[in-house]
């Protein structure tokens, strides 16, 4: 069964072609940062109406590079939430009409199942059940995952997502967005003994997160480094790598409990933040010194991507579910509302 996968649910546009027996075929991407950089976020309409424009050329463009017909396509996946909602309607009506004229089925997709599912478009699959953490600009969750649909929320953060608390705290350093990756980059150049941020919430028993608190001692930080000293290039590092390992830290932390608590061995984490290569680097510690093992997406499927929800879909499509009469795209859609796959136990 050959799925096209679309995602256009923030500022990504993502297509790709996954087929249920040979894998992931092709997929193409168009990262919006360029257009969204002067404003310092996202801005929702720019969003929709570059998706409208880029949608059609990349799905030109993964045909071509699998080798594909539109005529060879079984089915079409796409984001149906959360998300920005217009940014959600050009992918829902796109994926709709190209499914009626084709004469194929559709099928909205949730956007965190597809990152949770991501770790499975590699060689190395986690086996269920497992604890996800799925750390976006979006959402920070803990997950028990029993199978494809069957979801426990353990924890989630309280106020702002990790993925969030980056791209706040880079801004107050004045980086571009989003953060992550430009605090992750000056971090490995910051003195990690310098500043000692507080790990939110690591006290207290429980899996939910905070990075609100995280928030103002940066921001006092940089108040306090600017009145000294102007806010040197060395600050910044310095400040980046204090915030990066308290993140890091509340999140490792975390997820042992998690582990712990469910008596599992299998992380799987997912999501932009999932990227940062010291998280990736202390949770392997951390797992390894415990007898526990954490998967991951390669970095291009971290991030908000078309092959994730191809995958995603091609579970669901081939597991018989269709779009029903009147499908809609969801801004907010708590993830434990999906239905077990058909045919899990
Ligand atoms: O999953 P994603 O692409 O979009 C959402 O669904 O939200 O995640 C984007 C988030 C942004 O907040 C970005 O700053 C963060 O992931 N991110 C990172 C890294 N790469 C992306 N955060 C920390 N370190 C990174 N290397
Ligand atoms: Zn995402």
């Amino acid at each position: 069964m050959l799925i096209l996968g679309l995602e256009t649910s923030c500022d990504e546009t993502g297509v790709a072609l996954y087929d249920t027996e040979r894998g992931l075929l092709a997929h193409a991407l168009f990262s919006q940062v360029d257009i969204h950089v002067e404003y310092g976020g996202v801005v929702p309409e720019l969003a929709s109406r570059d998706h409208i424009r880029k949608a059609l050329p990349l799905l030109r463009e993964v045909l071509a590079e699998a080798g594909c017909q539109a005529s060879d396509i079984d089915a079409i996946a796409y984001t149906a939430g959360p998300g920005l909602i217009g940014a959600l309607m050009v992918g829902a009506t796109l994926a709709r009409s190209l499914a009626w004229a084709w004469g194929i089925p559709a099928l909205g997709v949730h956007h965190m199942e597809g990152h949770l599912l991501a770790p499975m478009l590699e060689d190395e699959r986690p086996a269920f059940p497992f604890i996800a953490l799925l750390v976006s600009g979006g959402h920070t969750q803990l997950v028990r995952v029993d199978g494809i649909g069957q979801y426990r929320m353990l924890g989630e953060s309280l106020d702002d997502a990790a993925g969030e608390a980056f791209d706040k705290a880079a801004k107050m350093l004045g980086l571009p967005y989003p953060g992550g990756p430009h605090i992750a980059r000056l971090a490995e150049s910051g003195d990690p003994h310098r500043f000692t941020f507080p790990r939110p919430m690591v006290n207290r028993p429980g899996l939910d997160f905070s990075f609100s608190g995280l928030k103002t001692h940066t921001l006092t930080t940089v108040a306090a480094c600017r009145e000294e000293s102007g806010l040197t290039e060395q600050d910044k590092c310095d400040i980046a790598r204090a915030f990066e390992e308290a993140v890091v830290g509340t999140l490792v932390i975390k997820c042992r409990r998690a582990l712990e608590q469910e008596g599992l061995s299998t992380l799987v984490m997912a999501g932009g933040v999932s990227a940062n290569r010291n998280l990736r680097a202390q949770l392997h510690k951390a797992l390894g010194k415990v007898g526990a093992r954490v998967y991951y997406p390669a970095p291009q499927f971290c991030t908000d991507n078309g092959a994730m929800i191809a995958y995603a879909g091609a579970c669901r499509l081939a597991a018989g579910e269709r779009d029903g009469e009147a499908p809609q795209v969801r801004a907010r859609w708590p993830m434990q509302e999906l239905p077990a796959l058909a045919g899990a136990a």
